[in-house]
């Protein structure tokens, strides 16, 4: 048997359970952390210094790569592997819960190919994916990417949402995000189907209804967000995060690191060649 065969064997075997883990990974953590995650950003309205708060508590949680790795990352690459097996299969549960909205089926899996690209490429841009020093310089920040700084928070966000004329990143920004939130709401739809919480047409309908609202909420949070990032005075935000900054310090709240501020890396406009003198 090739190693191929017999990983689609164990699939095979193990469908049912593959299919829950599937079904709860795309709740907890993965749809609970991106609530949280909206919210969070939509915060930036409330101003610079409410946005810098929220990321500074984020920022002191213990072992931060392994908790993202084991809470963020590892369930989004599960739930996203899983899921492209399960679309390229086609062996959907339309049948076995006379599931027949075909349309919000085919509308799961299209935003679920979306939410892929999406996400993979945003957590590239502000994020990084690995906090290796030689990855950072030699890969990741030579490409324009790993941008956000977490205790210049606001201030290097809207710096990076303007890269390429201000209009690309916001685009490919609205884009993902309003994929991502009719993943997850019509996903909650299926997942309440999977897990046998609505089987009668009334509940059903009862439940499009809540994930409809659902969805809206989140929608507007994460397009909230995008207006805030966008209306955000990058040189005044800066002013406020590193007086912030300055104070946590002075007053053992936050580990002096230069890596998680602007200052501790190389300006854009460094990276430039120096314009040659006029004769
Ligand atoms: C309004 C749109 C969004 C903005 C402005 C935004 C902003 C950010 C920022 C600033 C970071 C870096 C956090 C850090 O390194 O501390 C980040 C990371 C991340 N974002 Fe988003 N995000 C948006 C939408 C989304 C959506 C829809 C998802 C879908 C699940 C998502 C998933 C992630 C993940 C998985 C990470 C990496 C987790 C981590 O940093 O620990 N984001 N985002």
């Amino acid at each position: 048997m090739t190693s191929n065969s017999s990983a689609l064997s164990f699939f095979h075997r193990n469908e049912f359970l593959i299919r829950r883990l599937h079904s709860l990974s795309g709740l907890v953590p993965v749809g609970a952390y991106m609530c949280v995650h909206l919210i969070t950003n939509a915060s930036l309205l409330a101003g610079a210094s409410v946005f810098q708060n929220n990321v500074f508590t984020i920022h002191s949680i213990p072992f931060l790569p392994l908790v993202e790795w084991a809470f963020i990352f590892g369930p989004i690459l599960f739930h996203a592997a899983v899921g492209v097996w399960i679309a390229q299969t086609g062996k959907s549960n339309v049948q076995q819960y006379r599931y027949t909205h075909n349309r919000r089926y085919s509308w799961q899996r299209m935003t679920g190919y979306i939410a892929i690209i999406f996400i993979f490429t945003h957590v590239f841009h502000l994020h990084g994916w690995f906090h290796m020093d030689w990855w950072l310089k030699s890969v990741a920040e030579p490409l324009g990417m790993a941008q956000f700084r977490p205790y210049n928070a606001a201030s290097s966000l809207a710096d990076a949402m303007n890269d390429f004329g201000g209009i690309v990143w916001p685009i490919f920004y609205l884009v993902g995000v309003l994929a991502c939130t009719f993943h997850l709401a019509n996903g909650i739809w299926t997942a309440g189907i999977t897990w046998g919480l609505w089987l009668t047409p009334k509940s059903q309908n009862r439940a499009s209804v809540f994930c409809a609202i659902f969805g809206v909420f989140i929608g507007a949070a994460g397009i909230a967000s995008l207006v805030a990032v966008k209306t955000t005075d990058s040189k005044a935000a800066k002013v406020i995060e590193d007086e912030m900054y300055k104070v946590r310090v002075e007053g053992h709240m936050v580990k002096p690191d230069d890596h998680k501020r602007t200052d501790g890396h190389q300006h854009k406009e460094e990276r430039k060649p120096e314009p040659v003198a006029a004769p």
